[in-house]
């Protein structure tokens, strides 16, 4: 099963592709965490991403493109893929069906998580992960079982993003209206749109999430 999750940032795209990930053995193609890895490494392309990534804009189309078409290639793709942050603009989408026309792939659902954006500042500028694993927790909606112990590995270290401070958010949410919503109406005029409140709980967005998917 191969699919996308679409949404504003912080709508729990990340979120819900971990969690769909386990439940269905699904490989996770997060292209904001693609990026982070390229930026940590100090390659040329993080290079490039970072200050943009920082500023709140998009990373050039060419780069992402051919950043997703090399991770499409690998073998566990083959047992499905979840695209978390990717197609963000009508190239990066016209791309894709390209790229999944060439692959000999083919897109199951594409799905858009719903949500306000003044509730997408509250949970960015909240949201932290384990240093360790990167476990995504909050600090009110998500927190760790017992405080400062990662559930997932036991880890005592966390971190927060860069671009997670309220004047990038702000500018991420008009890069999504102005360049990422656009192509919600080019899967829906295609008949293969689907969507979920993703202002509701964490476990019923995901609930949601598998009554479509199955
Ligand atoms: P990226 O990393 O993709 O960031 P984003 O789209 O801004 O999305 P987020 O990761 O912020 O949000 P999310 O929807 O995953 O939310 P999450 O589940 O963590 O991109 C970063 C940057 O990289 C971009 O700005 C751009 O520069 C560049 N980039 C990446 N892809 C690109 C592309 N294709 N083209 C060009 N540039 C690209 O949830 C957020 C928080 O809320 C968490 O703390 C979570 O616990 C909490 N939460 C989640 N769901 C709920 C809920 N239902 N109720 C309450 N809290 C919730």
């Amino acid at each position: 099963m191969n699919l996308i999750l679409l949404g504003a940032p912080g709508a729990g795209k990340g979120t819900q592709a971990k969690r769909l990930e386990d439940a269905y053995s699904l490989v996770q193609l997060s292209t904001g965490d693609m990026l982070r890895a390229e930026v940590a490494s100090g390659s040329e392309v993080g290079k490039k991403a970072a200050e943009i990534m920082e500023s709140g804009a998009l990373v050039p189309d060419e780069l992402i493109i051919a950043m997703i078409s090399s991770r499409l290639d690998k073998a566990d793709c083959r047992k499905g893929f979840i695209l978390d942050g990717f197609p963000r603009t009508a190239p990066q989408a016209e791309a894709l069906d390209r790229l999944l026309e060439e692959k000999n792939l083919k897109l199951d659902h594409v799905i858009e998580i719903k949500t306000d954006d003044e509730a997408m500042v509250e949970r960015i500028t909240g949201r932290f992960s384990c240093a360790k694993c990167g476990a995504g927790y909050h600090d009110e909606y998500q927190r760790p079982k017992v405080d400062g112990v990662c559930d997932k590995c036991g880890g005592t270290e966390f971190k927060r993003r860069a671009d997670d401070n309220e004047e990038t958010v702000r500018a991420r949410l008009t890069a999504y209206h102005n360049q990422t919503a656009p192509i919600i109406d080019y899967y829906r005029a295609s008949g293969v749109l689907e969507a979920v409140d993703g202002m509701a709980p964490i476990d019923d967005v995901t609930s949601q999430l598998k009554g479509l998917v199955g």
